[in-house]
């Protein structure tokens, strides 16, 4: 159920109920409320609630532009509860150290790289921030033979008018038909340090300059979608 449809549902079910419980309000006094009230229990007579705050965001709208109080973890573990992220890894996420351990590893960051023209270097997983390093594999027993890499990132100017740019990655370490490409921190073997030191070459919006601020919408192959912004270098 999308998150709209449950708030729906929430709004109908408790005003619903509120009108039984109330003997004949009128509907204006169940639905005017900022917030919606969740029914949580009933016994005979009686109607026990909880207020639930409005999200601040749509979890099913992505923001365009970057919120003010942008809390990447704190979005990206919301919204991987309503699907975004399979269930199986969101129990590791909400473990202990799970933010840091499994969430912060799939949230990106711009390397000290010189990219390409036309290009934004990212990798994921920000050590500077205590973040693990995202590990990247190829097609394996070990994996299901689905392999673990970001096989699409989308980029946009955060603006509300702006062109998303999608590039995709078909394999690892190697690439076919793709349009994506990849580098290594420091050089040597892409495959070294557990793949940790690929660097995701995206093709940047024509829109895009150096200095704006971009969002970042990309899909781990296991581990699901990831949000959040950038500054372009
Ligand atoms: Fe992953």
């Amino acid at each position: 159920m999308t998150q709209h449809g449950r708030r729906d549902f929430i709004v109908g079910i408790s005003s619903a109920a509120l009108l039984g419980a109330c003997g004949g309000a009128t509907s204006d006094a169940t639905t005017t409320a900022e917030e919606v009230i969740e029914q949580v229990g009933e016994t005979e007579g009686t109607v026990e609630t909880v207020a639930v705050a409005e999200p601040t965001v749509d979890l099913n709208q992505i923001p365009a532009a970057k919120p003010t109080d942008w809390d990447a973890m704190a979005f990206n573990r919301a919204r991987g509860a309503t699907g975004a992220i399979p269930a199986a890894y969101m129990i590791k996420i909400e473990e202990e150290g799970g933010d840091t351990g499994h969430l912060g590893k799939h949230l990106p960051f711009v390397p000290e790289f010189e990219a390409p023209e036309g290009k934004l270097a990212i990798m994921w997983g920000d050590p500077s921030k205590g973040h693990a390093q995202h590990p990247n594999a190829d097609r394996a027993e070990s994996n299901n033979n689905e392999g673990h890499w970001y096989n699409w990132i989308r980029v946009r100017k955060a603006t509300a008018d702006a062109e998303e740019v999608e590039t995709t990655f078909d394999g690892w370490p190697s690439i076919s038909a793709s349009t994506g490409t990849y580098a290594v921190l420091g050089g040597g073997d892409i495959a070294d340090n557990g793949g940790k030191n690929t660097i995701y070459l995206a093709d940047l919006p024509s829109d895009v300059q150096s200095g704006d601020t971009v969002r970042i919408h990309a899909h781990c192959l296991t581990h699901g979608e990831y949000v959040d912004f950038l500054v372009v270098p």
